[in-house]
């Protein structure tokens, strides 16, 4: 089943009468398969926080509707099913953290004592059990992220929506958090966040999308998202005074223990390398695809959209 889907969805701001509409989201249609760490990727107002904002019924759209594990949004049942992280989000700064968590299960009908109890095991859950019952007002921003985070979980939700939940946090607590996605995922649930750190979204995503205004530009696994950038040839039996004669075949090369690894962009150019390894009485040992970063791919896409879309505008 698809834990999330959206179609046609258009939001645009503005006046009513207004002539300047921003068109936040612009024909936006995507699904997500459940039990997925699933990364929303876009530049800064590509419409990310807008369309977050559509799936959990805060914003009406335009045009277009999405549905959640196969209801609408705005199903009572189904909001009971969701965990949700603001991107910004703010408390009430005279409670203690534990006092908050409480409060949140309050809201959510938890009974008493299962919430303080639900409450406790989420403050240790996000390393904030020694804190649990300072005033949130002495808490630092990434144990402002921390208690975001725990009190998405309050509901035990089977799809947990996040806007940006590593904003703000130390690499150490960058790595506590995506754990605690993961871990997520193999209790069977399913994690929908946007992020901009996307060394961490490559690491731990199965699918991610990319936006930019308001438009998806690609959807799919990271294989299919990560471009080839070379091809690398790696060779034994080579002696180091012949690598010059390579320089101007590869781009790169590279030691790997007792053999050479030659980068080359193409099939042009392994070929010439397969020829200077023979030629040198050496042996092609092993070859392999090299593929682009996240980071990369996600520039690379963006820079495409805009060259075409200022073409498209003259
Ligand atoms: N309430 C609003 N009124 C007017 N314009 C808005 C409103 N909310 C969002 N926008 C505009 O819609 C566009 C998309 O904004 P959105 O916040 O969805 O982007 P985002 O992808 O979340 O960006 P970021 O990475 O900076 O959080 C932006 O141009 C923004 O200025
Ligand atoms: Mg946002």
């Amino acid at each position: 089943m698809d834990a999330i889907r959206i179609e046609g969805l258009v939001k645009k701001f503005g006046w009513f009468f207004s002539r300047r509409k921003i068109l936040a989201v612009n024909n936006l249609s995507l699904s997500v398969e459940e039990n997925q760490i699933f990364g929303f990727l876009g530049p800064n107002g590509a419409g990310k926080t807008t369309t977050i904002k559509i799936l959990l019924g805060l914003v009406i759209p335009d045009a277009g509707g999405a549905s959640i594990f196969n209801a609408d949004v705005n199903d009572k049942a189904v909001k009971g099913r969701i965990g949700f992280l603001p991107d910004n989000p703010s408390f009430y700064n005279h409670l203690s953290g534990r006092e908050f968590i409480a409060f949140c299960g309050k809201l959510m009908h938890i009974d008493r004592m299962n919430r303080y109890r639900r409450a406790d095991e989420l403050l240790a859950k996000m390393g904030l059990a020694e804190a649990g019952d300072d005033k949130i007002e002495g808490y630092s921003r990434g144990m402002m992220q921390r208690l975001g985070i725990a009190q998405a979980l309050i509901n035990n939700p089977d799809l947990i929506i996040l806007d940006e939940p590593v904003s703000g946090l130390d690499p150490l607590g960058r790595r506590e958090v995506k754990q605690i996605l993961i871990d997520l995922r193999s209790e069977g649930k399913t994690v929908f966040f946007s992020s901009h750190i996307l060394a961490d979204v490559q690491e731990m995503c199965d699918e991610v999308s990319i936006m930019n205004h308001g438009r998806l530009l690609q959807k799919g696994p990271m294989s299919t998202i990560l471009g080839a950038k070379g091809t690398r040839v790696y060779a034994t039996g080579i002696s180091p005074d012949s690598l010059d004669k390579a320089d101007s075949i590869a781009r790169n090369i590279v030691k790997d223990g007792s053999r050479w690894g030659f980068d080359v962009a193409d099939a042009k150019g392994k070929d010439a390398i397969k020829a200077f390894i023979q030629q040198q009485g050496g042996q092609v040992d092993e070859i392999t695809t090299q593929r682009e970063t996240l980071e990369e791919a996600f520039l690379r896409k963006i820079e495409e959209d805009e060259k075409s879309r200022k073409e498209d505008s003259k």
